[in-house]
């Protein structure tokens, strides 16, 4: 049973992008409620290493943003695929000459999808098999008008950093919507943003950003773990204080109340161009829907979570057009299945996504976490409504994103 108050700690998405345009800034800027989590931390050791020097107490972080320098290091992006590809595109957009490298799984991950666009733009990006270590060799860029080929944030934020240091407008196209944090942040901060339906034109920044002081809203992603849990715990009443209710990430939440979930949405503000609220969440029995591929962006970290909630709803839940799982942190299609499938779930592996047919008393059992944290946060959960504990092969790996996940899970249970 849950019944308690969270206060979730930044999002990642946001917290990344708050250093990122600090460092465009020629002040001294102020970030509060950052993000925890190392993949943010690898961000701002790449910044530090291009002479953006910052102090962090906790949650607080102050930063002079100056001009760059070529890092004597390597740029080393841990587990962050977003530092990987934001930094590549803001790094390549400044004429900073760096090399990037990242952690096994970064490493396996797919850059080609930067590389094509930021190449397009002049960048002259070197790879070795279109994966990390890549090399930055800082030239000018030009700016091009790009449609992606797959629904990707970061490939799009990588574009439009780079189009602020390219000689020309930059314009992207979006065949389905994604997170518009960016977008929002740099329309708040004063840039020269344009943007119609799906196509987004971003002009050469002709000066510095202006300094700014922000207040990270609570991370959505995190706070969907305690969610499900709150819905699938009998007698929970679980208020999740100050959560970003950007519609650009709230398809899990969209999801869970078409599946017969209890949420309400409570106190609506606005936040530095941010929707931010709170959001109560009540037990109630679910029901099967079906998820195709629009649906995806706007869900994306969310859908092993999603799954675990399928394993208990009632009738045959459908996930499709979801591929890109399948390059995450590990591929989150085969570790959902194999997890759930271990605990009994009635679960069926497709290329694109899952059908899960519910309701299924889990078993406690080992859980391999492929060192992905939102695989360890979601099999935790399923282990809530398990006959035994699970037993995790790597809980730690939750730090990438949500350090507090564990204190959090001991405060409500
Ligand atoms: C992110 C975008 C998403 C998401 C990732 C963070 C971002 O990736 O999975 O955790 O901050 O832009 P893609 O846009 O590559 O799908």
């Amino acid at each position: 049973m849950l019944k308690d108050r969270l206060k979730f700690p930044g999002d990642k998405s946001i917290s990344h992008r708050a250093l990122i345009f600090a460092a465009m800034t020629n002040g001294k800027c102020h970030i509060e409620n950052i993000s925890t989590g190392k993949d943010v931390e690898s961000t701002r050791a790449c910044l530090a290493l291009c002479g953006i020097d910052s102090n962090r107490t906790n949650k607080t972080i102050s930063l002079m943003g100056r001009q760059l320098h070529n890092p004597k290091a390597n740029l080393d992006c841990g587990n962050s695929g977003t530092t990987a590809r934001l930094l590549m595109g803001f790094l390549a957009g400044k004429r900073v000459k760096a090399n990037f490298v990242g952690d096994k799984s970064l490493s396996q991950r797919p850059m080609q999808r930067i590389i094509d666009p930021l190449n397009k733009m002049g960048s002259g990006i070197e790879s070795v098999n279109q994966r990390l270590p890549l090399m930055l060799p800082g030239k000018i860029l030009k700016g091009i008008s790009y449609t992606l080929p797959i629904a990707s944030a970061q490939v799009k934020s990588a574009i439009l950093l780079a189009g602020l240091g390219a000689d020309n407008d930059t314009t992207v196209i979006e065949p389905i919507p994604t997170r518009n944090h960016t977008e929002l942040m740099l329309q708040e901060l004063g840039v020269d943003i344009r943007i119609s339906a799906n196509t987004i034109t971003v002009s050469p920044l002709q000066k510095p950003l202006k300094s700014f002081a922000i207040t990270i809203p609570g991370d959505p992603s995190s706070a969907a773990f305690f969610a499900a849990a709150a819905t699938m715990l009998q007698r929970s009443d679980l208020i999740l204080e100050n959560i970003s209710f950007n519609p650009s990430r709230t398809g899990f939440y969209d999801a869970l109340q078409r599946m017969g979930g209890d949420l309400q949405y409570l106190d609506h503000r606005k936040n530095n161009g941010e929707p931010v609220g709170d959001l109560r969440v009540r037990s109630n029995q679910l029901h099967s829907i079906a998820i195709t591929e629009n649906d995806i962006p706007n869900m994306i970290d969310e859908i092993p979570i999603l799954a675990v909630l399928a394993t208990q709803a009632e009738g045959k839940t459908t996930i499709q057009g979801a591929a890109e799982l399948r390059v995450k942190e590990c591929d989150r299609i085969h570790a959902t299945y194999i997890n759930l499938k271990r605990m009994g779930a009635n679960i069926t592996e497709f290329d694109d996504g899952f059908e899960i047919t519910g309701p299924t008393r889990l078993k406690g059992t080992e859980i391999e976490t492929f060192g992905d944290h939102r695989i360890a946060m979601a099999l935790t959960i399923a282990g809530l409504v398990a006959n035994a504990p699970v037993k995790l092969d790597n809980p730690n790996c939750v730090n990438i994103s949500f350090p507090e996940f564990y204190s959090f899970l001991s405060k409500v249970l």
